[in-house]
Protein backbone atom coordinates (compact mmCIF):
# COMPACT_ATOMS: atom_id res chain seq x y z
CA UNK A 1 0.00 0.00 0.00
CA UNK A 2 2.80 2.42 1.20
CA UNK A 3 4.73 1.32 -1.61
CA UNK A 4 2.24 2.06 -4.32
CA UNK A 5 1.89 5.67 -2.97
CA UNK A 6 5.55 6.26 -3.43
CA UNK A 7 5.68 4.30 -6.47
CA UNK A 8 2.77 6.88 -7.62
CA UNK A 9 4.98 10.00 -6.05
CA UNK A 10 7.63 8.89 -8.03
CA UNK A 11 5.76 8.58 -11.20
CA UNK A 12 4.34 11.84 -10.81
CA UNK A 13 7.73 13.03 -10.55
CA UNK A 14 9.05 11.39 -13.70
CA UNK A 15 6.61 10.17 -15.95
CA UNK A 16 3.78 13.20 -15.62
CA UNK A 17 7.00 15.90 -15.83
CA UNK A 18 5.72 17.48 -18.51
CA UNK A 19 1.80 17.52 -18.40
CA UNK A 20 1.08 19.62 -15.07
CA UNK A 21 2.46 22.98 -14.05
CA UNK A 22 5.66 22.39 -12.13
CA UNK A 23 4.94 23.99 -8.92
CA UNK A 24 1.09 22.71 -8.44
CA UNK A 25 2.58 19.24 -8.74
CA UNK A 26 5.69 19.86 -5.93
CA UNK A 27 3.03 21.32 -4.22
CA UNK A 28 1.23 17.89 -4.28
CA UNK A 29 3.95 15.86 -3.80
CA UNK A 30 5.10 17.98 -0.68
CA UNK A 31 1.44 17.81 1.02
CA UNK A 32 1.15 13.83 0.45
CA UNK A 33 4.57 13.47 1.72
CA UNK A 34 4.08 15.31 4.22
CA UNK A 35 0.72 13.47 4.95
CA UNK A 36 2.71 10.35 5.01
CA UNK A 37 5.46 11.87 7.01
CA UNK A 38 3.62 13.31 9.73
CA UNK A 39 1.71 9.77 9.66
CA UNK A 40 4.60 7.72 9.97
CA UNK A 41 6.32 9.94 12.47
CA UNK A 42 3.47 9.53 14.87
CA UNK A 43 3.97 5.67 14.77
CA UNK A 44 8.08 5.35 14.05
CA UNK A 45 9.53 8.70 15.91
CA UNK A 46 10.30 9.89 12.54
CA UNK A 47 10.86 13.63 12.80
CA UNK A 48 9.91 14.96 9.41
CA UNK A 49 12.61 17.24 7.72
CA UNK A 50 11.14 18.15 4.91
CA UNK A 51 9.46 21.66 4.80
CA UNK A 52 11.59 24.94 3.28
CA UNK A 53 13.58 23.75 0.48
CA UNK A 54 10.89 22.55 -2.16
CA UNK A 55 13.27 21.38 -4.47
CA UNK A 56 13.08 17.90 -7.06
CA UNK A 57 16.45 16.65 -5.46
CA UNK A 58 15.02 17.42 -1.45
CA UNK A 59 11.89 15.49 -2.48
CA UNK A 60 13.83 12.85 -4.32
CA UNK A 61 15.79 12.41 -0.80
CA UNK A 62 12.74 12.59 1.37
CA UNK A 63 10.97 9.75 -1.03
CA UNK A 64 14.55 7.40 -0.60
CA UNK A 65 13.95 7.62 3.21
CA UNK A 66 10.80 7.00 3.06
CA UNK A 67 11.32 3.88 0.85
CA UNK A 68 14.16 2.53 3.28
CA UNK A 69 11.52 2.65 6.07
CA UNK A 70 8.69 1.51 4.56
CA UNK A 71 11.33 -1.13 4.03
CA UNK A 72 12.13 -1.57 7.76
CA UNK A 73 8.52 -1.74 8.56
CA UNK A 74 8.10 -4.56 5.72
CA UNK A 75 10.95 -6.44 7.35
CA UNK A 76 9.76 -5.57 10.64
CA UNK A 77 5.88 -6.61 9.44
CA UNK A 78 7.29 -10.18 7.96
CA UNK A 79 9.06 -11.17 11.18
CA UNK A 80 5.57 -10.22 13.30
CA UNK A 81 3.61 -12.18 11.47
CA UNK A 82 6.18 -15.27 11.64
CA UNK A 83 5.48 -15.41 15.21
CA UNK A 84 8.05 -17.66 17.38
CA UNK A 85 5.13 -20.18 17.76
CA UNK A 86 4.76 -20.86 14.45
CA UNK A 87 8.79 -21.22 13.83
CA UNK A 88 10.78 -24.20 14.11
CA UNK A 89 13.18 -23.63 16.73
CA UNK A 90 15.68 -25.78 15.73
CA UNK A 91 15.76 -23.51 12.03
CA UNK A 92 16.75 -20.34 14.68
CA UNK A 93 18.60 -18.56 16.88
CA UNK A 94 22.52 -18.67 17.24
CA UNK A 95 22.70 -17.71 13.53
CA UNK A 96 21.23 -20.62 12.33
CA UNK A 97 24.34 -22.08 12.98
CA UNK A 98 24.06 -25.78 14.38
CA UNK A 99 27.74 -26.26 15.56
CA UNK A 100 27.62 -23.15 17.84
CA UNK A 101 24.14 -24.45 19.26
CA UNK A 102 26.35 -27.70 20.21
CA UNK A 103 29.11 -25.45 21.61
CA UNK A 104 26.01 -23.67 23.91
CA UNK A 105 24.57 -27.31 24.43
CA UNK A 106 28.08 -28.79 25.39
CA UNK A 107 28.73 -26.08 27.77
CA UNK A 108 25.07 -25.91 29.60
CA UNK A 109 25.48 -29.20 29.73
CA UNK A 110 29.11 -29.63 31.82
CA UNK A 111 29.24 -26.63 33.57
CA UNK A 112 25.85 -25.63 36.53
CA UNK A 113 25.55 -22.54 34.70
CA UNK A 114 22.60 -20.50 37.55
CA UNK A 115 22.02 -17.61 34.93
CA UNK A 116 22.20 -17.03 31.26
CA UNK A 117 22.98 -13.38 29.79
CA UNK A 118 22.66 -12.21 26.62
CA UNK A 119 23.62 -8.43 25.52
CA UNK A 120 21.73 -7.67 21.92
CA UNK A 121 18.34 -9.29 21.48
CA UNK A 122 17.65 -8.18 18.05
CA UNK A 123 13.98 -10.45 17.21
CA UNK A 124 15.12 -11.98 20.27
CA UNK A 125 15.52 -15.64 17.87
CA UNK A 126 18.96 -16.83 20.07
CA UNK A 127 16.97 -15.77 23.42
CA UNK A 128 14.08 -18.12 22.13
CA UNK A 129 16.44 -20.70 21.39
CA UNK A 130 18.03 -20.75 24.84
CA UNK A 131 14.64 -20.62 26.12
CA UNK A 132 13.71 -23.79 24.73
CA UNK A 133 17.33 -25.57 25.56
CA UNK A 134 17.94 -24.14 29.03
CA UNK A 135 15.72 -23.78 32.14
CA UNK A 136 17.62 -21.14 33.19
CA UNK A 137 16.67 -17.45 34.40
CA UNK A 138 17.55 -15.25 31.16
CA UNK A 139 18.47 -11.80 30.84
CA UNK A 140 18.73 -10.15 27.44
CA UNK A 141 18.57 -6.27 26.43
CA UNK A 142 17.74 -4.59 23.09
CA UNK A 143 17.89 -0.84 22.80
CA UNK A 144 16.09 -0.33 19.41
CA UNK A 145 12.71 0.21 20.31
CA UNK A 146 11.09 -1.76 17.65
CA UNK A 147 13.07 -4.78 17.99
CA UNK A 148 12.68 -4.46 22.02
CA UNK A 149 8.64 -4.57 21.79
CA UNK A 150 9.00 -7.04 18.79
CA UNK A 151 10.72 -9.29 20.92
CA UNK A 152 8.77 -8.59 24.22
CA UNK A 153 5.27 -9.49 22.13
CA UNK A 154 6.79 -12.67 21.36
CA UNK A 155 8.14 -13.92 24.49
CA UNK A 156 4.94 -13.06 25.84
CA UNK A 157 3.65 -16.18 23.91
CA UNK A 158 6.34 -18.33 25.40
CA UNK A 159 5.03 -17.44 28.82
CA UNK A 160 8.95 -18.03 30.56
CA UNK A 161 8.41 -16.73 34.00
CA UNK A 162 12.26 -17.01 33.90
CA UNK A 163 12.58 -14.58 30.59
CA UNK A 164 13.32 -11.21 31.27
CA UNK A 165 14.03 -8.32 28.27
CA UNK A 166 15.35 -4.83 29.00
CA UNK A 167 15.02 -1.92 26.63
CA UNK A 168 18.65 -0.78 28.03
CA UNK A 169 21.61 -0.16 26.92
CA UNK A 170 23.97 -3.31 27.30
CA UNK A 171 26.39 -1.44 29.44
CA UNK A 172 23.89 -0.29 31.70
CA UNK A 173 21.93 -3.39 31.91
CA UNK A 174 24.70 -5.23 32.75
CA UNK A 175 25.56 -3.04 36.04
CA UNK A 176 21.30 -3.60 36.80
CA UNK A 177 21.25 -6.83 36.37
CA UNK A 178 24.38 -7.69 38.59
CA UNK A 179 23.56 -5.51 40.68
CA UNK A 180 19.82 -5.95 41.75
CA UNK A 181 19.70 -9.64 40.74
CA UNK A 182 22.46 -11.46 42.66
CA UNK A 183 24.71 -12.48 40.02
CA UNK A 184 27.72 -11.42 41.89
CA UNK A 185 28.99 -14.71 43.55
CA UNK A 186 27.25 -17.23 40.75
CA UNK A 187 28.35 -19.00 37.34
CA UNK A 188 26.83 -16.96 34.36
CA UNK A 189 27.23 -17.97 31.05
CA UNK A 190 27.40 -14.58 28.86
CA UNK A 191 26.43 -13.90 24.91
CA UNK A 192 27.61 -10.74 23.57
CA UNK A 193 26.03 -9.63 20.74
CA UNK A 194 24.93 -6.32 20.86
CA UNK A 195 27.63 -4.95 18.40
CA UNK A 196 25.83 -3.50 15.07
CA UNK A 197 26.73 0.16 15.46
CA UNK A 198 29.88 2.40 15.04
CA UNK A 199 29.43 2.92 19.16
CA UNK A 200 30.36 -0.73 19.92
CA UNK A 201 30.25 -1.78 23.80
CA UNK A 202 31.93 -5.09 23.62
CA UNK A 203 35.29 -3.81 25.55
CA UNK A 204 33.47 -2.03 28.07
CA UNK A 205 31.28 -5.24 28.36
CA UNK A 206 33.79 -7.76 28.91
CA UNK A 207 35.74 -5.48 31.57
CA UNK A 208 32.94 -4.56 33.38
CA UNK A 209 32.16 -8.51 33.46
CA UNK A 210 35.93 -9.35 34.93
CA UNK A 211 35.94 -6.76 37.18
CA UNK A 212 33.05 -8.37 39.04
CA UNK A 213 33.36 -11.66 40.88
CA UNK A 214 31.73 -13.98 39.04
CA UNK A 215 32.75 -16.94 37.17
CA UNK A 216 31.91 -16.67 33.92
CA UNK A 217 31.82 -18.34 29.99
CA UNK A 218 31.65 -15.48 27.83
CA UNK A 219 30.93 -16.17 24.12
CA UNK A 220 31.27 -12.98 21.87
CA UNK A 221 29.38 -13.64 18.70
CA UNK A 222 31.08 -11.96 14.71
CA UNK A 223 34.95 -12.70 16.25
CA UNK A 224 37.27 -13.19 13.91
CA UNK A 225 38.51 -17.38 13.92
CA UNK A 226 42.31 -17.83 13.72
CA UNK A 227 43.57 -19.79 10.83
CA UNK A 228 39.70 -20.46 9.27
CA UNK A 229 39.12 -17.55 7.08
CA UNK A 230 35.16 -19.27 6.18
CA UNK A 231 34.23 -18.07 9.71
CA UNK A 232 32.51 -13.93 9.39
CA UNK A 233 33.59 -11.58 11.87
CA UNK A 234 33.09 -7.84 12.28
CA UNK A 235 34.86 -5.41 11.42
CA UNK A 236 34.28 -1.46 11.94
CA UNK A 237 36.98 -0.01 10.03
CA UNK A 238 40.63 1.12 11.87
CA UNK A 239 41.35 -1.20 15.05
CA UNK A 240 37.59 -1.84 15.70
CA UNK A 241 38.09 -5.58 13.83
CA UNK A 242 36.88 -8.68 16.17
CA UNK A 243 39.70 -10.07 16.42
CA UNK A 244 42.37 -11.22 19.56
CA UNK A 245 44.01 -8.83 18.82
CA UNK A 246 40.76 -6.18 19.79
CA UNK A 247 40.53 -8.34 23.19
CA UNK A 248 44.48 -8.62 24.03
CA UNK A 249 44.22 -6.61 27.19
CA UNK A 250 41.37 -7.88 28.32
CA UNK A 251 42.96 -11.49 28.52
CA UNK A 252 46.33 -10.83 29.31
CA UNK A 253 45.01 -8.33 32.38
CA UNK A 254 42.39 -10.65 33.79
CA UNK A 255 43.98 -13.95 32.82
CA UNK A 256 41.46 -14.94 30.85
CA UNK A 257 41.81 -18.51 28.97
CA UNK A 258 40.53 -18.57 24.89
CA UNK A 259 38.53 -21.04 23.10
CA UNK A 260 37.50 -20.98 19.24
CA UNK A 261 35.22 -23.56 17.70
CA UNK A 262 37.18 -26.57 16.77
CA UNK A 263 34.37 -27.39 13.58
CA UNK A 264 36.31 -25.89 10.39
CA UNK A 265 33.95 -23.54 9.03
CA UNK A 266 33.36 -25.32 5.68
CA UNK A 267 31.38 -28.11 7.98
CA UNK A 268 29.29 -25.21 10.19
CA UNK A 269 25.75 -24.18 8.48
CA UNK A 270 23.82 -20.81 8.90
CA UNK A 271 25.29 -17.77 8.82
CA UNK A 272 28.77 -19.82 9.43
CA UNK A 273 30.10 -16.24 12.30
CA UNK A 274 32.69 -16.82 13.91
CA UNK A 275 32.63 -16.77 17.57
CA UNK A 276 35.27 -16.43 21.10
CA UNK A 277 34.55 -18.09 23.88
CA UNK A 278 36.25 -17.01 27.19
CA UNK A 279 36.71 -17.71 30.81
CA UNK A 280 38.14 -16.14 33.83
CA UNK A 281 38.21 -19.68 36.19
CA UNK A 282 40.58 -22.46 36.01
CA UNK A 283 37.98 -25.00 36.82
CA UNK A 284 35.68 -23.92 34.17
CA UNK A 285 38.56 -24.11 31.74
CA UNK A 286 39.24 -27.71 32.60
CA UNK A 287 35.90 -28.80 32.14
CA UNK A 288 36.05 -27.39 28.58
CA UNK A 289 38.99 -28.88 27.68
CA UNK A 290 37.41 -32.45 29.07
CA UNK A 291 33.69 -31.94 28.46
CA UNK A 292 33.21 -29.26 25.77
CA UNK A 293 34.96 -31.14 22.13
CA UNK A 294 33.47 -28.23 20.01
CA UNK A 295 35.71 -26.11 21.26
CA UNK A 296 39.28 -25.95 21.36
CA UNK A 297 41.78 -23.92 23.42
CA UNK A 298 43.46 -21.23 21.76
CA UNK A 299 47.26 -21.22 23.36
C1 LIG B 1 23.66 -8.82 15.95
S1 LIG B 1 22.15 -8.22 16.58
C2 LIG B 1 21.78 -9.39 17.87
C3 LIG B 1 21.28 -10.71 17.33
C4 LIG B 1 20.67 -11.61 18.39
N1 LIG B 1 21.55 -11.80 19.54
C5 LIG B 1 20.38 -12.96 17.77
O1 LIG B 1 21.18 -13.87 17.95
O2 LIG B 1 19.37 -13.06 17.08
C6 LIG B 1 22.69 -6.86 17.51
C7 LIG B 1 21.56 -6.15 18.25
O3 LIG B 1 22.15 -5.38 19.29
C8 LIG B 1 21.43 -4.17 19.39
N2 LIG B 1 22.34 -3.21 20.05
C9 LIG B 1 23.30 -2.45 19.47
N3 LIG B 1 23.98 -1.76 20.39
C10 LIG B 1 23.44 -2.10 21.60
C11 LIG B 1 23.72 -1.74 22.95
N4 LIG B 1 24.70 -0.89 23.24
N5 LIG B 1 22.97 -2.29 23.94
C12 LIG B 1 21.99 -3.18 23.64
N6 LIG B 1 21.67 -3.55 22.38
C13 LIG B 1 22.39 -3.02 21.38
C14 LIG B 1 21.05 -3.82 17.98
O4 LIG B 1 19.93 -2.96 17.95
C15 LIG B 1 20.75 -5.19 17.39
O5 LIG B 1 19.39 -5.51 17.47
Amino acid sequence: MLNKFINTLKSLLFINRYKMNINSRLKLIQSNIDNLEADLSSKLDITPRFSEDLTIQNICESITRLNSKIKDIEFILANVLNMVSLINPEAIGFNSQNHRKKIFKELTAAINFENIIETGTFLGDTTYWISQHSKLPIYTTETNNIYYCISKKRFLILNNQKLFISNLDSRKFLKQIFDANNILNRKVLIYLDSHWDQDLPLLDEINFICAKSVEFVVMIDDFKVPFDEGYGFDDYGGMNVFNLEYIKDCIIKFGLSVFFPALHSSSETGAKRGCVVLTNNPKFEQIILKKVPSLKKNF
